[in-house]
């Protein structure tokens, strides 16, 4: 697999897309009660920091070396053993995994309590376009019912489910992943309405699941 990872921890730690948000504070939330917690593809690190704040023991892992993980590892094989962390997280990551279903799998298998997700939810095919034009790497947007079925098929029970309009800066987000010229240009076109006095508004799906009747 390519790194283009790697050399963009710095821009995702400063991401003002990353580094604040409601999603943030739901997920810290959700996260109460628990002890111990893994975060799924830490990018910059911001669930981890403040699931610490809040009080959990976090373990980050990440595909790629440059984003500084405790352990490098593909969402889609996590080495933990089964029921290792209370509370699994994943943000802001799931549209770029090659395989999301074995991803959640691997999610729900290493949780022992409740696996908490969010991301960018399929808005349209303009979107969709307009997000593989600024990064080749973004491989599909979910709908809320996909989401519904790569969770209740990873064996999870799901229990919350929330959506949260995301407004951040555009011309930031363009040079986050080096898209400029004919590409930004067209970019902005598809995404319309969605862009408005230099700021980008997309739209999060937050998703709480648990592993079973307790949650
Ligand atoms: C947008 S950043 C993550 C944002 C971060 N979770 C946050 O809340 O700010 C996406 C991250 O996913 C990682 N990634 C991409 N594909 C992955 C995979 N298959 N497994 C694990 N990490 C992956 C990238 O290396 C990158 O750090």
């Amino acid at each position: 697999m390519t790194d283009i990872w790697s050399d963009r921890r710095q821009a995702y730690v400063e991401s003002d897309a990353h580094r604040g948000g409601d999603d943030l504070e739901l997920l810290v939330s959700w996260a109460a009660g628990g002890r111990t917690a893994l975060d799924v593809a830490t990018g910059g690190g911001h669930v981890a920091r403040r699931l610490r704040a809040a009080g959990l023991e976090v373990v980050t892992t990440d595909a790629a070396p440059g984003m500084r993980p405790d352990v490098v590892s593909r969402a889609e094989h996590l080495p933990f053993a089964d029921g290792s962390f209370d509370v699994v997280a994943c943000r802001t990551a799931a549209h770029h995994f090659a395989d999301v279903r074995a991803a959640v799998r691997e999610m729900a298998r290493v949780s022992g309590d409740r696996v908490l997700l969010v991301d960018t939810v399929h808005m349209g095919d303009d979107v969709e376009q307009a997000e593989m034009l600024r990064d080749p790497s973004h491989v599909r947007n979910y709908t809320d019912a996909e989401w519904a079925g790569i969770v209740v098929e990873a064996g999870l029970v799901l229990d919350h489910v929330v959506f949260l309009p995301h407004t951040f800066d555009l011309a930031a987000w363009l040079a986050r992943t080096g898209c400029q010229g004919e590409e930004a240009e067209r970019a902005v076109v598809l995404l319309g309405e969605r862009v408005a006095e230099g700021r980008l508004t997309l739209d999060k799906i937050a998703i709480r699941a648990g592993k079973g009747s307790e949650v």
